[in-house]
C-alpha cells in the first residue's frame, strides 16, 4: 500500500473534515501518499485528484462540511463510469480508497472493488444515522444538537404566545433523529418514518389526550417527502380545529460546527480505516458496535437502511409528553 484516495460522497455531515484529517494524517505518518478526489466519486470520472499534506488539513477540523467537496454522483452506479474511473486509478497507481459517506457511497466502493479496483474502506458519515451494522454513523450527534437548539427556541416563543408547532427534522428512511430530538426537546408527538400514524389517528390522539398543554410541538421526520408537514397541519386544522405553526429545520441540520462526539468518533474513525487498510483490509467499513470500534463488511447492498426498530423511546415519551 503506497498511494491512497479519500473522498466524500453523499449528504454531507458535520465531522466528515475530522475523519479527513484523521486519514490524511494517519497515512503519511505511515509514509503513504495521499490524495483527495474533488466531489467524492465525481473527482474519479474527472479525473479531479489531488494531493493532501498534513498542512492541507490544518484548521479543519471544527467546521462542518467537507473540504473536499461531496456529490451525489448518479452515474458511479453505471458500469461504464465505474470502468472508467478503474482504469485510472489504475494509470495513477492507487493502492486503496477511504470513502465517507452513506449507504450508496459504501455500493459504489464495493462494487468499484468487486470489478477489480483498488482495496475500498468506508467511513459512515451521514446525519440520517441509517447504515446497517454500525450503532453510529458521523454528523448524527451534531445534526440532533442542532436540532434541539432551534426546538429550544421555537418552544420559547410557542410558550409566549400558547401556539403549536409541527417542527420538521431530516431524516429519509430512518427516525433516529426525530426519536432523540423529540424526546429530549419535550415533543407531545414523535413521527418517524417508521412509526407513521393515520391523519385521524393523529387528530384522534391529539383530541383524546387530556390537553392541559397550552403549547405543544409534534416532531415531523420528513421521510421521503420534506415539507410534508404543511399537509400535516393543514389536516390538522380541519379535523381538530386545532392550528399548528410549522417550522422545517431542512439543511441547518447538515452544517454547523461538529460536537465533541462527532469529532472524536471521526478522527479514530479515520485513523483505524488507514491503519486496516495497511493491514491489508478490503470492503469492510469502520464501525461502532456496543461501543466498540472495529471493521465489519459493507451492508448487504439487497437490505433497506438500519431504522429504528425498537419503539420503547417513542412509548415512553407518550407518557412523559402528559
Ligand atoms: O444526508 C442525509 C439527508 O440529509 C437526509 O436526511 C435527507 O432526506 C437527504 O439527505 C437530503 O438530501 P439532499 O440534500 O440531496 O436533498
Amino acid at each position: 500500500m503506497k498511494k491512497i484516495i479519500v473522498l466524500t460522497s453523499g449528504g454531507d455531515a458535520p465531522g466528515m473534515n475530522a475523519a479527513i484529517r484523521a486519514v490524511v494524517r494517519t497515512g503519511r505518518y505511515y509514509g503513504l501518499e495521499v490524495y483527495g478526489s474533488k466531489s467524492g466519486y465525481q473527482g474519479l470520472v474527472e479525473q479531479a485528484i489531488f494531493a493532501l499534506e498534513p498542512k492541507s488539513v490544518a484548521n479543519c477540523i471544527q467546521h462542518g462540511g467537507t473540504i473536499l467537496k461531496a456529490d451525489r454522483c448518479v452515474s458511479f452506479y453505471e458500469k461504464s463510469t465505474r470502468d472508467q474511473c478503474r482504469a485510472f486509478l489504475t494509470k495513477e497507481k492507487i493502492d486503496g480508497l477511504v470513502v465517507i459517506g452513506g449507504n450508496g457511497t459504501f455500493r459504489g466502493a464495493a462494487l468499484l472493488h468487486e470489478e477489480g479496483g483498488p482495496a475500498v474502506i468506508g467511513i459512515p458519515g451521514t446525519i440520517d444515522n441509517d447504515i446497517q451494522g454500525t450503532d453510529y454513523t458521523i454528523g448524527f450527534d451534531t445534526a440532533r444538537n442542532t436540532a434541539l437548539e432551534a426546538i429550544d427556541k421555537i418552544r420559547d416563543t410557542a410558550s409566549s404566545h400558547n401556539h403549536n408547532f409541527l417542527v420538521e427534522v431530516m431524516g429519509r428512511s430512518s427516525g433516529f433523529l426525530a426519536v432523540d430530538v423529540g424526546v429530549a426537546g419535550g415533543a407531545e408527538i414523535i413521527l418517524t418514518p417508521e412509526y407513521t400514524l393515520s391523519i385521524e389517528d393523529l387528530a384522534k390522539k391529539l383530541t383524546l389526550q387530556k390537553r392541559h398543554k397550552l403549547s405543544s410541538i409534534i416532531v415531523v421526520a420528513e421521510a421521503n417527502e420534506p415539507g410534508r408537514s404543511i399537509k400535516i397541519a393543514e389536516q390538522l386544522k380541519q379535523l381538530t380545529d386545532l392550528q399548528y405553526r410549522v417550522c422545517i429545520l431542512g439543511h441547518t441540520q447538515r452544517g454547523g460546527s461538529p460536537t465533541t462526539l462527532d469529532r472524536v468518533l471521526a478522527s479514530q474513525m479515520g485513523f483505524l480505516a488507514v491503519k486496516s487498510l495497511l493491514a491489508g483490509t478490503t470492503s469492510q467499513m469502520v464501525v461502532m458496535q456496543n461501543g466498540q470500534m472495529s471493521v465489519a463488511p459493507f451492508p448487504d447492498p439487497n437490505m433497506p437502511s438500519r431504522t429504528v426498530t425498537d419503539n420503547s423511546l417513542i412509548e415512553m415519551n407518550d407518557i412523559l409528553c402528559l
